[in-house]
């Protein structure tokens, strides 16, 4: 789904390399972290995936693809496929939570009638239906976090990237926008998630990808956070749980057992401290309410990697309909944010140029 093959990224006027010769393959269904220091690359190499970025030297496919096949006027397609989630949340401040969510869809061209039915349904799935109506600001950080995570994800993407998406959060409100990550990467999305908190990458034992300046270190299928490199923190929320309490592998299969107020995709979050091994059963089985995966949570085998490339990317679509962008400043520079339009670039109103980038 994803490959770097002996991937380097030099910055302009700098000395060392932010990525050396990193290779690497990300299968689809995977939950991925990066971690390592603070300018060990890990935005570098999520920027890479999204084509924000060249590499220096070195290919990139994605979704069976070349990126460097994929010419500047086609990028915006391209990035269809990928939902975006920063650690500031990036959200309007003057739009309500709705029309958050709506802006990423009106941004590439998507009908009104898809609109009214997609937003809605992401909004019950993340446990927002009844704030639908709310501005950024008469939420909390984790409610913020949530839209934008439905801003995100509103198209199906088949990739999720966040970068630090808990890094503002509380260690309980960032448990449960770790169950929300885990339900839709049990929906089938590929989640690639860059991180600092040693806590979430111990307790959700995915595979992890560890870079200490620019290069690969580790690559654990099912590791934790501990580095030479970074010392490890446990969250108060977590620094409670009996040091024998087995690893929480289970909460990746939609048979662990659910947490009753869970079970439905529009289930109030929980109020309670919640450990991120409970947080992520429920949502692992709540997605299973809301979303039958057509892929499972990360399989046991890895599919085979030549098969997993053949598999051609869908069809790009046209927009039908297009709902007329609106083009102030601050949603146009948003959009560039997530990558469906290039920076400074007006958008048209008459047709294909107004979903995005054409650099
Ligand atoms: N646009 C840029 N121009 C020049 N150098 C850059 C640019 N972006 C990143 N770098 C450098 O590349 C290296 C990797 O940066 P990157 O942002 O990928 O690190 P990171 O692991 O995401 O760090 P953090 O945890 O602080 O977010 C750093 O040395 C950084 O200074
Ligand atoms: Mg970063």
């Amino acid at each position: 789904m994803i490959r770097f093959d002996h991937i380097s990224k030099k910055y302009p006027g700098t000395t060392r390399p932010a990525l050396n010769s990193i290779d690497v393959e990300i299968l689809r269904g995977e939950f991925v972290f990066l971690v390592g220091a603070s300018g060990s690359g890990k935005s570098s190499c999520l920027r890479l995936v999204l084509k924000e970025e060249k590499p220096t030297s070195g290919s990139i496919h994605v979704l069976g693809q070349d990126l460097r096949s994929i010419s500047n006027r086609k990028v915006p397609y391209f990035r269809r496929n990928m939902g975006v989630v920063f650690q500031d949340f990036r959200l309007l401040p003057n739009k309500t939570v709705f029309d958050n969510v709506a802006f990423s869809l009106q941004v590439i061209g998507k009908s009104r009638g898809f609109i009214q039915e997609a937003v809605p349904d992401t909004l019950k799935m993340v446990g927002l239906a009844e704030k639908a109506q709310r501005l950024p600001h008469e939420l909390s950080g984790g409610e913020q976090q949530r839209v934008a995570i439905a801003r995100a994800i509103v198209n199906k993407p088949q990739i999720l990237l966040a970068d630090e998406p808990t890094g503002n959060l509380d260690p309980t409100t960032s448990a449960e926008i770790m169950s929300l990550l885990a339900s839709i990467n049990a929906g089938g999305t590929t989640v690639i998630m860059a991180t600092h908190e040693a806590g979430i990458v111990d307790q959700m034992q995915r595979r992890v990808i560890e870079l200490v300046h620019g290069e690969i270190v580790r690559d654990e299928r099912q590791g934790g956070y501990a580095t030479a490199s970074i010392p490890t923190i446990v969250p108060a929320s977590t620094a409670d749980a009996p040091a024998s309490e087995p690893a929480p592998v289970a909460y990746a299969r939609p048979a662990a057992a659910p947490e009753p107020s869970l079970t439905h995709p529009s289930a109030p979050v929980p109020e309670t401290s919640v450990s991120l091994h409970q947080a992520a059963a429920a949502a692992v089985a709540a997605a299973a309410v809301v979303a039958p995966a057509p892929i499972a949570a990360p399989p046991a085998d890895p599919p085979v990697v030549d098969e997993v490339l053949a598999t051609p990317a869908p069809p790009m679509t046209r927009p039908v309909l297009p709902v007329a962008p609106n083009d102030d400043p601050e949603q146009l520079t948003l959009a560039e944010k997530l990558g469906l339009r290039a920076p400074g670039e007006k958008p048209d109103q008459t047709g294909e140029q107004n979903v995005g980038p054409t650099r």
